[in-house]
């Protein structure tokens, strides 16, 4: 893995997300918990909703547009809708989120 930092958990709102750009390619990063921070796929694989503009509750996130749930660990929709969202290794330290550029490089490229 290739840890990238990509900025201070303090820059996320807590049960807020934004999306952050990294040498290569977006992510959305979710805040989940006061020290807990989701990193995974902005765009909705319904019709492309960015999910960092939905509802971040509990470890999920709703779409803003068609209420779809995600599940910030595994990225895989929730109830009776199918799809997946593609979700990174994030890690924390003193506060800076690190992202493993890697996984993320490998979406960019396909
Ligand atoms: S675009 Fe996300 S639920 Fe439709």
């Amino acid at each position: 893995m290739s840890w990238i930092d990509i900025g201070h958990i303090s820059d996320i709102p807590l049960h807020g997300a934004r999306v952050v750009k990294t040498p290569v390619g977006c992510v959305a990063l979710f805040r989940t918990g006061e020290a807990e921070v989701l990193a995974a796929d902005d765009r909705c694989p319904h019709k492309g909703g960015p999910l960092s503009e939905g509802i971040v509750h509990g470890q999920s996130v709703t779409c803003p547009l068609h209420n779809w749930v995600f599940d910030l660990n595994t990225g895989v929709a929730q109830g009776a809708d199918a799809g997946r969202i593609e979700t990174y290794p994030l890690h924390i330290k003193a506060g800076r989120l690190l992202i493993d550029g890697a996984a993320v490089g490998k979406r960019s490229a396909a």
